[in-house]
Formats: C-alpha cells, sequence, structure tokens
C-alpha cells in the first residue's frame, strides 16, 4: 500500500499516516535556491538534514521548547505532529551575512550586539518578502499576541543552539524557523533545523560549512555537509 503524499515541496515530500494527527515527512536531495532559480542536487543530503534535525529538535525538547518531532523512524525521514504552519519565515541572526549583508552594507562575519529577529511572508509569488509588524497585522498572517510568542521562542532557541554549536567549531550565523499549531492549539516549532537552513562557519577558519557553498557554487558541498553531521552529533 503506498502512503498518501500530501505535499511536495522543494526539499521535502510529506506523507499522511495512520494516525490523522501525525505526519512522515522524507527529506529530499534536491536543492533549490533563489526562489528556485537554481536548481540542483546535493547527493546524501536528505538522510543529513533529517539525521540533524532529529537530533536538534530532541536537544531542544530537553530544554522544554516545544517540536513537532515524534521520532526518526529510518534514515531520511522524520515522523511528526501535523501542525497548521504559520506562513512566516523567523530568522535570527548573530551575525552579518546574507540578506541582512545586501540590506545594510555592513561587513560580512560582523557579530551583531544582539540576536536579530526578522520575519519574510512564504509565498513564492512574491519572493518571500521581509515583513514588518504592521504588514503581518494587515494580512492576518499572526495576531501580535502570536508574533512577539514567535521572536521570543526563536531566541529561546537561538540560545540553546548556539552555545550547543560553539565547542563543536560551529558559528551559528544565522537560521530560518518555520512555526506552527496543533489542532489542540499548541504552539510548536516545525520544517527542519539543518545545512539547508542554518549559515554555519567553521570557528578556527570562517569557513562556510552550509547550503551556501551550494548557492554560490563553492563546492564541496557534500563534504560540507557530511562535516556538520559529524560534528553535531559529536559527544
Ligand atoms: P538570508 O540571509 O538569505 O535572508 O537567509 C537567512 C537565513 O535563512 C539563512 O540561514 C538561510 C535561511 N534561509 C532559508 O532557510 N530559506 C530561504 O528560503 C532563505 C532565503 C533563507
Amino acid at each position: 500500500m503506498s502512503a498518501t503524499l500530501l505535499y511536495e515541496g522543494k526539499a521535502k515530500k510529506v506523507f499522511a499516516t495512520e494516525n490523522p494527527n501525525q505526519v512522515r515527512v522524507e527529506f529530499k536531495d534536491d536543492a533549490t535556491a533563489f526562489n528556485g532559480q537554481k536548481r540542483g542536487q546535493i547527493i546524501g543530503k536528505g538522510v543529513i538534514n533529517a539525521t540533524v534535525s532529529a537530533h536538534l529538535f530532541r536537544l531542544l525538547g530537553q530544554h522544554d521548547i516545544e517540536t513537532h518531532f515524534v521520532d526518526d523512524p529510518v534514515p531520511g525521514e522524520l515522523l511528526v505532529d501535523r501542525l497548521r504552519i504559520v506562513p512566516l519565515e523567523v530568522v535570527v541572526r548573530n551575525r552579518v551575512a546574507g540578506s541582512l549583508q545586501k540590506r545594510t552594507g555592513l561587513e560580512e562575519g560582523t557579530p551583531l550586539s544582539f540576536a536579530v529577529v526578522e520575519m519574510y511572508y512564504k509565498s513564492d509569488v512574491l519572493g518571500d518578502p521581509l515583513l514588518n509588524e504592521d504588514h503581518i497585522r494587515i494580512l492576518h498572517l499572526a495576531s501580535p499576541d502570536l508574533t512577539a510568542r514567535l521572536k521570543s521562542e526563536a531566541l529561546r532557541i537561538n540560545d540553546v543552539l548556539t552555545p550547543y554549536l560553539a565547542p563543536r567549531g560551529l558559528i551559528l550565523v544565522d537560521f530560518k524557523l518555520e512555526f506552527g499549531m496543533t489542532d489542540q492549539g499548541v504552539l510548536k516549532l516545525g520544517d527542519e533545523i539543518s545545512p539547508d537552513t542554518c549559515r554555519l562557519w567553521d570557528t578556527a577558519t570562517g569557513k562556510k560549512l552550509d547550503k551556501d557553498r551550494f548557492r554560490q557554487d563553492l563546492g564541496t558541498v557534500e563534504e560540507a555537509y557530511q562535516e556538520v553531521r559529524d560534528r553535531i552529533l559529536a559527544r
């Protein structure tokens, strides 16, 4: 019996399970960048991103942060709670990189004196634009209360991940989160936490060990993902 495919995105497939409150997420090796304009494959990425995500969701769970993670039954797949996703990408930044560098002209790598939180509208048609709190309100994407909770939850997650990664030789430059609600109205972290959704730089050399190697054609993409997995899983 083949499972019902509920949704196929750029990097994942979501399948129904026998439990209506849970779905199975299959992580793909497919990679896209710049709103799908650049396409390719990163061999082994699906398994690595599922493995890294499961590990970091467990870590967050140990710090009383609610996530959708339930189990990782086989490599490359996660069993997760079904969420109604808030259509916002919540980005946390510890250093200047990417679109913040372009927006501000600050030098790449500059440490920020406090963690900067940004919200982007999940809309392929609009190209995921940056929104301020008023924009979020007029679009009814989240109430002011929920927006505030998303921000404080994202900062709590940063406060767990940054010190976890530092002794593993990884600088958490920035990352993107997605949140959603269970049918019971519980806010949980969803999606993934992986080198696709985080900027991770080697502490000693500053080498980029994340999807920027694919975005910017820097080479040794697969090796970078393997290195990140090995460091994150190391005791
Ligand atoms: P940005 O600097 O391009 O705005 O990206 C900020 C962070 O968000 C970076 O860690 C990469 C991640 N990200 C995604 O996960 N998905 C996206 O579509 C984009 C644009 C960024």
